[in-house]
């Protein structure tokens, strides 16, 4: 019998106890990080997930999850999924109801979640909404302040909705994607990843969450892996897959993640903040690594009565 662990990224720790209570009882990996992930899901506190999670550009929440087990890498994901509370249950449906998909986006992810008997909600909080307003408002000021006289109004009118765009998307963190990885008594592992994505994207924009290889991959030659951060680095290099690859190499996990997220940061982008990246392996070890100072990430074991924190090595 294996010794079950899981481990999450900030703010998991809401979640992570769930997980282990279905670990304990020699639940598999993937009903751990589904019910842990849930719980993250359903914190209206935490405005980067499901329900109260920050919306895009015109003031819509739209979720991106995924889940993937490590025998046998099936993947099942959702991308801009509106109006369903929890995404992670729907991505988790795609992989075993779906198996001839793997990620529907979208009016499809919409539709999959209502002929599956998903509940359909509103998501958008007063709190989320009333963080939009205000970071539109500050958004729209500044790009007017900026703007030089226009020869041509409906071209004025289009550069400056562009840039508007452009500047409501932040460059800087807290980035606040969950991250879950578990690894049950039978030696099955499983990652899932949740989000509300880049707080005021462009609308439709999809992340690194539902793209395997990129925010999430798991695969017991060396184990699970995922990212939270500026999605489109660890889309662009592929950075979930890059950690589990080190890992079967021999890798430590907070060394596997550390460089993996030195080859994202390699990468020219003008948009540039944080990616950090946590990892398990089937044996139980764990690490994380990030770009900031002060990075943590959250652990569970069987022995544990509550979550701990553990530092990621600073990259
Ligand atoms: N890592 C989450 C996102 O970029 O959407």
């Amino acid at each position: 019998m294996t010794q079950p662990v899981i481990i999450g990224s900030e703010r998991s720790e809401v979640g992570l106890p769930a997980g282990m209570d279905v670990l304990r009882r020699g639940g598999t990996a993937l009903d751990a990080v589904e019910a842990a992930m849930r719980r993250c899901e359903d914190n209206l506190t935490d405005h980067y997930v499901g329900t109260g999670g920050l919306p895009n550009a015109q003031g819509v929440v739209e979720l991106d999850a995924s889940v993937m087990t490590g025998s046998d890498r099936r993947f099942g994901a959702v991308g801009a999924l509106r109006g369903f509370p929890n995404p992670i249950s729907v991505a988790r449906a795609v992989m075993e109801r779906l198996p001839q998909h793997c990620l529907l986006v979208g009016e499809g992810a919409a539709l999959f979640a209502r002929e599956n008997g998903f509940e359909g909600a509103e998501l958008l909080t007063e709190e989320s909404r009333a963080m939009w307003r205000e970071q539109l408002l500050t958004a729209a000021e500044a790009v007017e302040g900026e703007n030089t006289p226009a020869v041509d109004g409906d071209h004025r009118y289009r550069r400056a909705a562009l840039e508007l765009v452009r500047r409501m998307a932040p460059h800087e963190g807290p980035w606040g994607t969950i991250n879950i990885v578990a690894l049950d008594a039978h030696g099955e592992m499983c990652v899932g990843v949740s989000t509300s994505g880049y707080p005021f994207k462009y609308p439709g924009r999809v992340g690194d969450s539902a793209v395997p290889g990129a925010g999430n991959w798991c695969d017991l030659r060396g184990g699970g892996a995922a990212c939270t951060g500026r999605g489109e680095l660890s889309l662009r290099g592929g950075t979930a897959r890059t950690v589990v690859d080190l890992l079967a190499l021999g890798k430590e996990p907070a060394d596997a993640c550390r460089v993996a997220l030195e080859e994202a940061a390699g990468l020219p982008d003008e948009y540039r903040s944080e990616l950090r990246a946590l990892a398990l392996t089937p044996d139980g070890r764990h690490g994380g690594a990030a770009g900031q100072e002060g990075s943590v990430y959250a652990v569970m074991t069987g022995a544990s009565t509550e979550p701990e924190l553990r530092p990621r090595t600073l990259v």
